[in-house]
């Protein structure tokens, strides 16, 4: 589950969605292709199933780096397959690991083919009308062609946490489980600038180790021990 500001950007898309055709006959353009970008862990999946369900439609997830590896010569036609076959329907559809295209680019033996599924994807993007909604995922911004970006009508951040939703997120994890004494401030001040996945985690250790030490209550040790292990991990 998403909170915070995001929520409300997700759900204007959402809300913007539903009135395309209102838009369409102003004469206003909409915003139809989405990039989220941001580190692992911070929502961007989570933000296209929540965006999908607001709105009503299925999900459809394209993993880019699937569509692109072993055979490099296919994937200008796999894309074009795919955008056939979302063309057939109204769908949410999310093009997760959408940097394996520029991690493609930057293979030397592959240079002069990836130049032509990337010139081919950017006029599948350029020609992309119809009823559904395309959001394409990356954490490797840097990866990505400054052509590519210029394609989408908005780009959407999820930046890893600051210390109040590391709180909130906390709060909110604990919230359905016995607990006391917790120092939630002093935790979420510790992990300060983690994705919010690691957050999360941090709540499902401290109940584990409550659990599985035969406490009913989740206690301020629990989620220490939950923080160092978090803290030790890369994210
Ligand atoms: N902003 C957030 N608020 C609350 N929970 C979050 C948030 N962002 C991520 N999470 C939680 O973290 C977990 C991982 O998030 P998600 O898979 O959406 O991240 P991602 O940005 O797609 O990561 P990746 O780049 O690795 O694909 C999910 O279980 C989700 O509930
Ligand atoms: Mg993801």
């Amino acid at each position: 589950m998403l909170t915070g500001a995001l929520v409300d950007r997700l759900r204007t898309l959402a809300d913007e969605y539903r009135r395309w055709e209102e838009l369409d006959r102003r004469g206003i353009p909409r915003r139809q292709r989405i990039l989220f970008h941001g580190p692992p862990g911070c929502g961007k999946t989570s933000a296209a199933e929540a965006v999908a369900n607001e709105i009503g439609l299925p999900l459809v997830v394209v993993r880019i780096d699937a569509v692109v590896s072993s055979y490099l010569g296919e994937t200008a036609s796999n894309l074009h397959r795919i955008f056939e076959f979302v063309g057939q329907g109204s769908w949410v559809l999310l093009f997760d690991e959408f940097d394996a295209l520029g991690k493609a680019r930057d293979d030397p033996t592959e240079h002069g083919e990836i130049k032509r599924v990337i010139t081919a994807f950017l006029q599948m993007l350029d020609a992309f009308r119809g009823p559904s909604l395309l959001i394409a995922a990356t954490n490797h911004e840097h990866l990505l062609d400054p052509a590519l970006w210029r394609r989408f009508d908005d780009v959407l951040e999820f930046p890893r946490a600051t210390v109040h939703q590391s709180r909130r997120l906390l709060r909110q994890r604990l919230r359905a489980v016995k607990h006391h004494g917790l120092e939630i401030d002093t935790s979420a001040s510790r992990m300060k600038g983690k994705p919010h996945a690691a957050i999360e985690k941090v709540a499902w250790d401290a109940v584990r180790f409550a659990v599985l030490d035969d406490r009913e209550a989740v206690e301020q040790r629990d989620l220490d021990r939950a923080i160092t292990d978090a803290l030790a991990r890369p994210w």
